[in-house]
Order: structure tokens, then sequence, then C-alpha cells
């Protein structure tokens, strides 16, 4: 014993408290966001890598291992050999090609489709037993494509969906009244782009229903006001694209907020993309952005929130839109 004495002997490790392992595939930027948001809020005690870069890929991995002053011990491992991976609760998926400026993450569809042909069957090879967090664009089609390529049950695959829109969405209304955003419930569904949903009829500020107040003090403007907000919330992503070359930071809190809820069993209601089949009249295998329940089982539950006429209509068109391009790629 080169520093302490043991003064009892070793238990078996049968009886060691086992912990959490979490995989992020893809080491670019949001991998990277969300490895790191992941360690500084300490959410598992082993995190893997994996990537084809294979330096960058070690580079990032002695980097991490190199905070270890700061971090509460947490094995840090790295390869292009997905056996690194092995027993993972979470698999977060990150890699494949990003927007440039102007395209829209439908647009990366055929490149990332075939990246999951070769990744989502070595994580499930490994750690039949995991969660698959989807996060690469676009989230919607590709959290359908892991589901179908996984074999997993739907309820162990999910994506980051309108989680970060729905962040967006808050933080701008929050902004506009003048009040914290952790206390602006408001919900963006369907589609993580162009054709999400804005659920007007249950924002609440601390419990006060947003749209009643408004209408009760007679400010008609302000539906315009947050349709406004809305239409910023869409633009957002390609607001940044277009200043910073990409979005990494928001993504890494937002999935980092759903790795949360899903080690720590926390049971929160998160908007995320699920199979949306079968609720509000949505007839299609689709995965689309819907308010889930999350704990160590993935989605517990999917909270039949109730809409307005024009946001279930507005939903469908979302479905549609995502059908759509399955459909053309014939998965
Ligand atoms: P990036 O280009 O910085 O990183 C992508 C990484 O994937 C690279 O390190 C690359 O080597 C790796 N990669 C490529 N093929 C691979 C393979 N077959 N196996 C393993 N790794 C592979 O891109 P960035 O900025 O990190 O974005 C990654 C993805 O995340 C994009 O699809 C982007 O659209 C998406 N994204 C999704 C968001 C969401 O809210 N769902 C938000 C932000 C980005
Ligand atoms: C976003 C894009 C990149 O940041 O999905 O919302």
């Amino acid at each position: 014993d080169v520093f302490f004495k043991s003064t009892h002997s070793a238990r078996p490790s049968s009886h060691l408290r086992t912990g959490t392992k979490i995989t992020v595939v893809g080491v670019g930027n949001v991998g990277m966001a969300i490895a790191q948001t992941i360690l500084t809020q300490e959410l598992t005690t082993e995190l893997a890598l994996v990537d084809i870069q294979a330096d960058k890929l070690r580079g990032e991995m002695l980097d991490l291992q190199h905070a270890a002053a700061f971090l509460p011990r947490t094995k840090i491992v790295a390869n292009t050999d997905y056996a690194v991976t092995a027993g993972s609760d979470i698999c977060v998926i990150t890699a494949g090609a990003r927007q440039r400026d102007g395209e829209s993450r439908l647009d990366l569809v055929e490149r990332n489709l075939h990246l999951f042909k070769s990744i989502v069957p070595q994580l499930t090879k490994y750690s039949p037993d995991t969660i698959l967090l989807v996060v690469s664009n676009p989230v919607d089609i590709l959290t359908y494509i892991a589901w179908k390529l996984s074999g997993l049950p739907s309820n162990r695959v999910l994506g980051s969906g309108t989680n970060l829109d729905s962040s967006r969405f808050r933080s701008l209304i929050a902004d506009h009244l003048d009040v914290n955003a952790q206390d602006v419930q408001a919900y963006i569904i369907g589609e993580h782009g162009d054709s999400s949903v804005a659920l007007w009829s249950s924002i609440s500020v601390g419990g006060v229903p947003v749209l009643s107040l408004l209408e009760k003090q007679q400010i008609p403007y302000e539906k315009e006001t947050l349709e406004t907000i809305h239409s910023a919330v869409i633009n957002s992503a390609y607001e940044v694209i277009r200043l910073k070359g990409y979005t990494s930071w928001a993504i890494g809190y937002s999935a980092a907020s759903l790795v949360k809820s899903i080690v720590r069993n926390q049971k929160r209601i998160h908007p995320v993309s699920v199979l949306a089949k079968g609720f509000h009249g949505i007839e299609d295998d689709v995965f689309l952005s819907l308010p889930a329940q999350l704990g160590t089982g993935g989605v517990l539950g999917v909270a039949n929130i109730p809409l307005t006429g024009e946001e279930t209509q507005r939903l469908n068109m979302s479905a549609k839109a995502i059908f759509g391009v399955q459909k053309q790629l014939g998965v």
C-alpha cells in the first residue's frame, strides 16, 4: 500500500456500488459540449468517447483527463473501436455532418443516415440494454432510424428534439416578460426544425396562463409577439450557425438535462423526440417531440397535453413533413 495502510480486507467487487457509464459518439463541437457538461454536472462515473478521427479522439480524451483534479473521480476512455462503449447506460449520438450556412437540418439526412447504419448496430452490440439518445440532425428522422436499426423498444430510443427549442422559447418569453426562464412553462413540440409547433394555449408563468392573462388585459398585440418569438426560435440556430459556424453550448446543456433526468430517475417531463404514432391523430411511424416523462427506463410515458384544433393541425403537418422525408429514404 503506497499511500494508505488498508485496515480492512478488500470487499468483493460484486459489492461495489455499480456506477453509470455514458458513451458519446462524435467528439466534435456538440459531442464535446455534451461530454463537458455531463462531467461538470457529475452525471457519470465512466465516460466513453468514440469517433473516426483517432488523433482528435485521443486529444479530447487526454484534455478531459487532465481536468481530473477539478472533477469527481471519473473513468474517461476513448477508442475508435466500439468495444470501449461496452455496458453503457446511455449512448449519446452526435456523429455526423452539420448544417453549413443556409442548409436546413433535413438537408443532412442522406449523409447522416449512412453513418447511422454503422454506428447504431455497434452500440447495441456492446450495450444491448442501453438507452439511445440521438442528437445528430435531422434528429427526428435519425431517431426513427436509430430505433429501426437498433431493434430496441421505442421507450429506449429518444432524440433531444425540441428540448432545445423549448429552452430558446422559454428564454425569449422570459426576457419579454422580465421573469426567470425556469418559471416559464412553455413547450415547443413536433419537428426539431422549421415546422415546430409552439403550444400557446399551455404557456404559463409561475402558474399563471399567459394567453388568458393577456386576453383579460385586452393585450391582443401580445399574441403577435408570441408568434414573433416562435419565429425567432426557428431562426435562432440559423443565426448562430451564420455567426459562429455551428451551435454547441445550448445543446450541451439540453442533452445533459435529459441525461440527468434519465440517470437520476428524475421522472421529469421534457419535450423530446419519441415515437408519436397514436398521439394527437398521428398515424405514421414518426418520431417527433412531445412532452415525455424520463427516467432510468428511458421514456416512461407521454403527457397527454391538451392541444387546440390549430395546434393539433400544425403538429400533424409537422409529422407529415417528417414522414415525407422518411418515405423518400425508403426506410
Ligand atoms: P462536428 O463536425 O464538429 O463533429 C462531428 C463529429 O462526428 C466529428 O468529430 C466527426 O469525426 C464525427 N464523425 C463523423 N462520422 C463518424 C462516424 N461514422 N462515427 C463516429 N464519429 C463520426 O459537428 P457538430 O457541430 O458537433 O454537430 C454534430 C451533429 O449534431 C450535426 O448533425 C448537427 O446538426 C447536430 N446538432 C444537433 C442539435 C440538436 O439540437 N439536435 C444541435 C446542434 C447540432
Ligand atoms: C440547433 C440545430 C443545429 O442548434 O439543430 O437547433
